[in-house]
């Protein structure tokens, strides 16, 4: 496995690889959401890079940059296990040397939920991932349906920037209770952990709800609104059931619809969804 960090060093590294070429881009702290997204990426190509970089574009001045958990070492170690050709990680400054000022935007379904709460998020999420393909030059890139949004996103600025690539999406890969992997499940002490819970079993309501026949998308976007209010440690950001496709809110709950939520829970903010 090759560690590489510098740009020019991955682009003469590219011409040597065998295609096609399979991305996983990743901010590191590995867990099993992101592994899923390896081995699908090494079973598919035969040649694999992953990517390590926080951005700190894509973080709000008073979001989690700083103490995003790094943990680069153990990273290594589980990339090694999964047989990786390169391991990117580049450094910030060379990313964004100092009079960096060109940036992607995209408009539509980016400036909703996540795109409302976190404003810029996308901006800079759309950036980075831009240069990462521009540099991997990758045949498909892999990401998880935990950022449903992100993924459209991504895909949407693939198509219409006639981007050569494929975006591949993977289901969202859960603890055994249920709450959705993530990197900053590591900030949850042992009660909010538990209280990390109240997400995966409001969306599991909305769901047992539009099963039973209840097609108000209000009435069951409050149904599991007053189910995360009784959890004294969670604070909701949104709670959407949105067309899966524009992200527009629903009035009636039709497939394909995305259930989706972000809550606060102590610090932490997590967001989850599911698929109707
Ligand atoms: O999902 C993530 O980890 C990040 O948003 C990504 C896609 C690596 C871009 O920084």
């Amino acid at each position: 496995m090759k560690v590489i960090t510098r740009i020019a060093d991955l682009k003469r590294l590219r011409r040597e690889l065998f295609e096609p070429v399979g991305l996983v881009p990743t901010m590191g702290s590995l867990h099993e959401g992101h592994l899923s997204l390896v081995r699908r990426a090494r079973e598919e190509n035969p040649s694999l890079v992953v990517s390590i970089f926080v951005n700190p574009t894509q973080f709000g001045p008073r979001e989690d940059f700083k103490r995003y958990p790094r943990d680069t070492k153990a990273d290594m170690a589980l990339l090694e296990k999964e047989a990786v050709d390169v391991v990117f990680v580049p450094k910030a400054d060379e990313m964004y040397p100092p009079q960096f000022n060109s940036w992607v935007e995209i408009g539509g379904l980016a400036e909703r939920l996540e795109g409302a709460s976190r404003p810029g998020h996308f901006r800079g999420v759309a950036t980075v991932c831009n240069k990462l393909f521009n540099i991997v030059q990758p045949t498909r890139a892999y990401f998880g349906q935990k950022d449903t949004q992100q993924a459209a996103v991504i895909k949407k600025m693939v198509a219409e920037l006639d981007m050569n690539l494929e975006i591949v999406t993977l289901p969202i890969v859960r603890e055994p209770d249920g709450l959705a992997m993530s990197s900053r499940n590591r900030y949850l002490n042992p009660d909010e952990r538990r209280a990390a819970l109240v997400l995966y079993r409001a969306l599991t309501l909305g769901r047992r709800l539009w099963d039973d026949g209840e097609k108000d998308a209000g009435k069951i976007r409050r149904e599991m609104a007053r189910m995360i209010q009784k959890e004294p440690l969670a604070r909701i950001d949104y709670v959407s059931i949105a067309h899966a496709e524009t992200l527009d809110e629903l009035d009636i709950v039709e497939p394909p619809a995305l259930v989706s939520l972000a809550v606060k829970i102590g610090g932490t903010r997590l967001i989850d969804n599911i698929l109707l």
